[in-house]
């Protein structure tokens, strides 16, 4: 079958002379969103996104995070506080952003880190893929231990220990998004 095509490479986009596959184009051209629109973005699209983050691989496949899913304007503003206090700055850590993804994993997990930043790149990647901006905000962890968030979580019914990993927030960009910064010199060791 010489010169035919794979089957697999059908799904590929042509790029000035290569082939370059949609999932290599879509984690290359993401960008951290960091101006919102208030528009909300429909649940059928947080519930796609929020599927591709529970499709992240975990450390022995405890599947030891959980993620709140935001769009309740009170608590969305309540941990906005929260995370500028923790900061020390006046205004809005979450960019105007309508929705906030907290991802949170089980203490009780050696693997909590590395499951939830994983859940954390598969929800910006999915975000992106369906034309909706996202940036990591951090201080989940601090956010998490104060009573407040303790509290978010007994009000919600989530049992157990949880540690805060990361807000993934969401909504329509305001403005251009700009290309990636040049990456740095010496990124890779190739060792053959
Ligand atoms: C662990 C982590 C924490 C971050 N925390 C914040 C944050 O608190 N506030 C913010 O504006 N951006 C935050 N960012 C986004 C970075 O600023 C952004 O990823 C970086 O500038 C590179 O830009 P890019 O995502 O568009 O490639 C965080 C990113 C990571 C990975």
């Amino acid at each position: 079958m010489a010169g035919e095509i794979p089957p697999f490479q059908l799904l590929d986009i042509y790029k000035g002379g290569f082939f370059m596959s949609e999932v290599l184009e879509n984690i290359k051209s993401r960008r951290s969103v960091k101006k919102y629109k208030p528009d909300m973005v429909p649940r059928e699209i947080i519930e796609q996104i929020v599927e591709a983050g529970t499709y992240a691989p975990t450390g022995m496949n405890k599947q030891s995070p959980i993620i709140l899913a935001v769009t309740k304007k009170e608590i969305r503003d309540q941990l906005s506080g929260l995370n500028a206090k923790i900061l020390g700055m006046d205004g809005d850590p979450f960019y105007g952003a309508p929705v906030v993804l907290v991802v949170l994993a089980k203490k009780e997990s050696n693997t909590r880190v590395y499951d939830g930043s994983l859940v954390m790149e598969n929800l910006m990647l999915a975000a992106h893929n369906l034309g909706i901006g996202s940036c990591w905000i951090h201080r989940a962890k601090e956010e998490f231990e104060l009573p407040e968030g303790k509290e978010l979580l007994r009000s919600l019914g989530i049992e157990g220990e949880y540690e805060g990993i990361g807000h993934c927030i969401l909504g329509y960009a305001d403005g251009e998004i700009k290309k990636a910064a040049p990456r740095k010199e010496n990124w890779v060791y190739f060792v053959e």
